[in-house]
C-alpha cells in the first residue's frame, strides 16, 4: 500500500485528545474516572443561545451563508471589540470559521511560506507547532519567565526567516495572563523586525481578578495591520460544540484568508452563527456570573493543590494550574508522562502533563469542572503521592 503523505506523517496527534479517550475507554470499562484533563467548562449553553439556534433552524437558515459568515454577526462583533479598539473596524474585518482551531490552521496556511520561522512561547497550545509544520513553516521556541513573556528572549530568536511571532494570553496551559507593558514591548518589535503576531484571545473573557482584556491591534495603526486576533466563542460561551471562533485583522488578511476558506469550508454552519449572535446580545450577566463561578474553582483548586504541587504561579485566567513537579518526580518516575499515568493508574484522575505543551516537568490540571470533582480529584491524588 502506498504511503500517507509527508505532511500528515510528519505531524503529531493532540495528546489531549489522546487522553480524552483513554478516559472515556476507561469509563466504558466501568471504571470512575475523574478528569480533570478536558479543556471545556462543564456549564451548560446559556438558554438563549440554544433558543436562538432552534429559531434560525424553524426559520429556515439553513443555507449557505457568506464564507466570512453572516453580517449581523460580523457587525456586533465590530461593535463588541471597538469598544476597545482605537482604530475602528467593520465587518471587513472578521470571519468567521469552525472553532479557532480552523482559524489558526487557515492564518498559517495564508501566512506562512516553507521555511518561514514562527516563535512560539514555551508553554504553548498543542496546536501550534503542527499547525505550523502543516503550513511548511519551522516552530522556534523560546522560554518564558514564570510563564510571562520574555522579550529578551524573543528578540534573540529573531532571524530574517521569522515572519510570526505566536502569543496566547489567557494562557492554555498555564493560566498566565500577559501584561500590557509587555504586549506593547512585543509590537514595537514587530514593527522594528517586520513581522506578524498572531495573539490567541480563546480564553478572553475568563480573567480573573479584576483584569480587562487588551488586545495589541489597539495600540497603534502599525500593530492594527500587523496584528491577527484569534477569538472564540467555545470556552467564553460554554459553545465549544458549536464551532465557533473567528479572526479580526487587515481586510488585506481577511480577504486572504476567505479565498482559502472559500476552497476549504466555505461558511461555518449558518443556523449555529445566530446563536452566537444571541451571545453577544443577550445580557451579558450570564457570562459574569459563570466567570465568577470559576474564580471560585480557581481559588479552590489553587489552595488545594499547593498543599501537594508548592511550586505553582496562581493563574490570572482560563481554567488551568500549571505546576512545576519536576523536583518531586526526579529519581522516582521516569517523567512527567509516566507521572501522569500514575495518577490515572492509581487514583483514577486524569491531568495532562506538561511535555503535551513543550514543557517536561509540569502537569497541567484543568479545574472547569464542579468543585465537588475538583476536591474528590484532589483527595484522590493526594492519597496516592
Ligand atoms: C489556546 C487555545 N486556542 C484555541 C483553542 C481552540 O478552540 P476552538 O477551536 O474550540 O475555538 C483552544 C482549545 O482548547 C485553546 O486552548
Amino acid at each position: 500500500m502506498k504511503s500517507i503523505a509527508d505532511r500528515v506523517a510528519g505531524i503529531a496527534e493532540s495528546k489531549s485528545i489522546k487522553l480524552a479517550a483513554v478516559v472515556n475507554q476507561l469509563r466504558r470499562e466501568g471504571q470512575k474516572v475523574i478528569g480533570l484533563n478536558v479543556g471545556e467548562p462543564d456549564f451548560d449553553t446559556p438558554s438563549p443561545i440554544v433558543e436562538a439556534t432552534r429559531q434560525a433552524l424553524k426559520e429556515g437558515r439553513t443555507r449557505y451563508s457568506l464564507v466570512e459568515g453572516i453580517e449581523e454577526l460580523r457587525q456586533a462583533i465590530c461593535a463588541r471589540h471597538n469598544d476597545l479598539h482605537t482604530k475602528k473596524m467593520t465587518s471587513k474585518n472578521v470571519l468567521i470559521s469552525n472553532g479557532s482551531k480552523q482559524i489558526l490552521y487557515n492564518i498559517f496556511q495564508t501566512l506562512v511560506n516553507p521555511g518561514d520561522e514562527v516563535i512560539i512561547p514555551i508553554p504553548y497550545w498543542v496546536t501550534f507547532p503542527e499547525s505550523v509544520r502543516l503550513a511548511g513553516g519551522i516552530p522556534v521556541y523560546v522560554e518564558t519567565r514564570k510563564n510571562q513573556l520574555d522579550l529578551a528572549a524573543i528578540e534573540k530568536a529573531i532571524t530574517p526567516n521569522t515572519k510570526v511571532v505566536i502569543i496566547n494570553s489567557p494562557n492554555n496551559p498555564s493560566g498566565a495572563v500577559y501584561s500590557e507593558a509587555d504586549l506593547r514591548q512585543l509590537a514595537e518589535l514587530a514593527k522594528k523586525h517586520d513581522f506578524y503576531v498572531i495573539s490567541d484571545e480563546a480564553y478572553e473573557a475568563i480573567l480573573f481578578d479584576g483584569l480587562k482584556p487588551v488586545h495589541m491591534g489597539s495600540f497603534s495603526e502599525d500593530a492594527f495591520e500587523r496584528t491577527i486576533s484569534v477569538q472564540s466563542f467555545s470556552k467564553n460561551y460554554c459553545m465549544t460544540g458549536f464551532r465557533l471562533g473567528y479572526m479580526l485583522a487587515s481586510e488585506k488578511i481577511i480577504s486572504a484568508v476567505s479565498k482559502l476558506q472559500g476552497h476549504l469550508t466555505g461558511n461555518n454552519c449558518t443556523f449555529a452563527q445566530y446563536g452566537a449572535l444571541q451571545a453577544l446580545q443577550m445580557d451579558q450577566k450570564i457570562i459574569k456570573d459563570m466567570v465568577a463561578l470559576m474564580q471560585k474553582r480557581r481559588d479552590l483548586a489553587f489552595d488545594l493543590f499547593s498543599q501537594i504541587f508548592p511550586d505553582m504561579e496562581k493563574p490570572q485566567g482560563a481554567f488551568y494550574l500549571w505546576p512545576n513537579v519536576s523536583k518531586m518526580i526526579a529519581g522516582k518516575y521516569a517523567d512527567d508522562i509516566a507521572f501522569a499515568e500514575f495518577i490515572l493508574r492509581e487514583a483514577g484522575v486524569a491531568i495532562l502533563p506538561g511535555s503535551a505543551f513543550g514543557s517536561p516537568g509540569y502537569l497541567r490540571i484543568c479545574y472547569a469542572p464542579s468543585e465537588n470533582e475538583i476536591r474528590e480529584g484532589f483527595e484522590k491524588i493526594k492519597s496516592v503521592l
